[in-house]
């Protein structure tokens, strides 16, 4: 089957690094036979989560908005992709959103034991400082896609990234990004490719 990679941008920019990563990262993706969907959650209609526990009990979330497609896209997923900027440490607000509204797959996972198919992810996070703070980030994404059913596998952290082109003038950043989509590619289904 076609292994199916879905990637999310939570930085605001168009063609910013976080943009550019995961672009190359999809391209990999494909170039190594998979089918791909790209969110860029800046630019999506999602509300906060308000907590109302209302998915603890069908395992869906009750507002409607474009996490729909999200869900759907997260559920069938065999690799996702997360990517953001830091910001204050952290990840940024666009992609805190999405991840706190995917509070109605940790509820399927978690509360209502519904299982998925095994899943892998990949966290892309890249800051201006050459010294940046990337702990924050990752035990948050990690426990992200912990908690939506899909095993954290890699990690690509890109320091120094002041620019908004600093990607996009890095062609070795971006050959390792395009290698990381591969690699993500290949744990879905090691036997055939080299
Ligand atoms: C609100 C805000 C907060 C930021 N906080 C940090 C930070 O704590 N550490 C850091 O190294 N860079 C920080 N940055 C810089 C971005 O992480 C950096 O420019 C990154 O490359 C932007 O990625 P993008 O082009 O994908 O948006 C911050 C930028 C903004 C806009």
């Amino acid at each position: 089957m076609t292994p199916f990679v879905v990637g999310l941008n939570g930085s605001p920019r168009r063609e910013g690094n976080s943009a550019t990563l995961l672009g190359e990262a999809l391209q990999g993706a494909e170039a190594h036979g998979a089918r791909t969907a790209r969110f860029d959650l800046a630019f999506m209609n999602i509300s906060p989560c308000t907590a109302c526990d209302e998915c603890f009990s069908f395992g869906e979330c009750v507002l409607e908005d474009d996490m729909s497609l999200l869900y759907k896209a997260l559920e069938e997923a065999d690799v996702v992709i997360v990517c953001s900027p830091i910001y204050f440490s952290g990840i940024s607000s666009y992609t805190k959103l999405a991840v706190d509204r995917c509070q109605a797959l940790w509820a399927r996972r978690k509360v209502l034991c519904v299982p998925r198919r095994p899943g892998h992810g990949a966290i892309v996070l890249c800051a201006a400082q050459p010294d940046a703070r990337f702990d924050n980030a990752v035990s948050e994404l990690r426990a992200f896609l912990l908690g939506i059913g899909i095993a954290p596998k890699e990690v690509m952290r890109v320091p120094g990234a002041g620019t908004r082109t600093y990607v996009r003038e890095s062609e070795e950043l971006r050959a390792s990004a395009r290698a990381l989509g591969r690699a993500m590619v290949n744990l879905t289904n090691p036997g055939p490719w080299p």
